[in-house]
């Protein structure tokens, strides 16, 4: 199965138990602590779509609940998910209140607060486990005053079709935020308004960075993108992206770029591929149906052009908002929000060049006044 299909399938299939790898969750939040060690100190964090016995979440947090300064750390499950009908966590049987009934369909919940075993410390062994009243659906009323107690809403969701509504679960919160998605729904309707404005933005990395996911005993394998690692079998998409509205240093580093003049004489890769796909590498292209030109990947953005430039969506790995500005996607180009800046075109949604529709792009600008190019 193509590496791309892999997330799809687990669209069709339903399959939403992709388990997040530990070390991928430590890139990751890491990168917040060192832009700001202080991010998590006396806060409320909610892993809610998790388990313990099986997501890393917890387990990640709760081994630097201490060193974070974690006020309380609070995890939910769901009742119906893989882990909890197939497994049996080990926090739950210990439990003096574990119940078998209750286990099917109940969801959990997992506090971190103090040293429950007078060992001097806070980690895992002190969380405290009880049942949900409900099946820990994120929807639910009591998940949802979990959130709203929260400062921060910290998982891998559901893969499926509730996406939308779990990102307007978080969004409607107004808590901080990151979470893992797909790269297909940076152009959905209801989530790229937020980082044209700024009030999200992608993690530190996307595609490749995130390395692979656990999934479960039962799932078939396919091709060079699944492996089998320690005994885990692990499934490498290549199509996911973290979400957040936590400040990260890497979205404040300038892109390093040459001019459009120089980009034309020296980029050997953009003068390949301009020659290759227009026939002419003189001028990067104009679009027919848009005031902008087509600028085929990141590194070559001219850095001295003032108007409109179409990107691929990958440059929103490297986007610095002091330097650019989003002005919209071409994906939403047939909503008509790309009014004045769209010449009247019939035939394609996708920005157009030769008559033929080119990828979906991300429209951007630069800001004037940029000191640091
Ligand atoms: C992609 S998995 C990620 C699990 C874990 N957060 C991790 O990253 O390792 C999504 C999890 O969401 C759970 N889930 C599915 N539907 C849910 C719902 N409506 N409410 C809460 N959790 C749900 C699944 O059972 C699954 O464990």
């Amino acid at each position: 199965m193509p590496r791309q299909d892999v997330l799809s399938s687990a669209k069709t299939a339903n399959r939403n138990e992709f388990y997040t790898q530990y070390e991928d969750i430590e890139k990751e939040v890491n990168a917040y602590v060192d832009f700001n060690p202080d991010v998590f100190r006396d806060k409320v964090i909610l892993l809610p779509c998790d388990d313990p016995e099986w997501s890393n979440f917890t387990k990640y947090f709760a081994a630097n609940f201490e060193r974070f300064g974690i006020k309380k750390l609070v995890s939910t499950s769901y009742a119906k998910g893989w882990a909890n009908v197939h497994q049996l966590s080990l926090f739950e049987t210990a439990s003096p209140i574990y119940d078998e009934r209750l286990h099917e369909q109940h969801g959990r919940k997992y506090v971190l607060e103090r040293d429950v075993d007078g060992s001097g410390r806070i980690d895992h062994k002190d969380l405290e486990f009880e049942y949900l009243e409900g099946d820990g659906d994120f929807r639910s009323a009591e998940v949802t005053k979990l959130r709203d107690e929260a400062d921060f809403i910290i998982t891998n969701p559901p893969f499926n079709t509730l996406f939308s509504e779990f990102f307007s679960w978080v969004i409607e919160s107004g808590k901080q935020f990151l979470f893992i998605a797909s790269i297909n729904s940076i152009t959905y309707k209801d989530v790229f308004p937020y980082l044209k404005e700024n009030k999200m933005w992608l993690g530190t990395g996307m595609g490749r960075w995130i390395s692979g996911f656990i999934v479960p005993s039962d799932y078939e394998l396919y091709g060079t993108e699944a492996r089998v690692e320690n005994g885990k079998r692990i499934v490498a998409t290549n199509s996911c992206l973290w979400y957040t509205n936590i400040d990260h240093g890497k979205r404040h580093e300038p892109l390093q770029l040459m001019t459009m003049a120089d980009n034309l004489k020296y980029n050997k890769t953009l003068i390949k591929r301009l020659e290759k796909k227009f026939g002419d590498s003189t001028k990067y292209p104009k679009y027919e149906n848009y005031d902008a030109i087509e600028v085929p990947f990141t590194e070559a953005i001219p850095s001295d052009y003032d108007g409109i430039m179409g990107v691929p969506v990958s440059f929103l790995d490297k986007y610095n908002p002091e330097q650019f500005e989003i002005v919209w996607t071409t994906d939403r180009g047939g909503d008509g929000r790309l009014e004045g800046i769209k010449l009247p075109h019939t035939r394609f949604d996708a920005p157009v060049v030769k008559g033929e529709g080119q990828y979906k792009r991300i429209l951007i600008r630069r800001k004037k006044g940029y000191c640091c190019e």
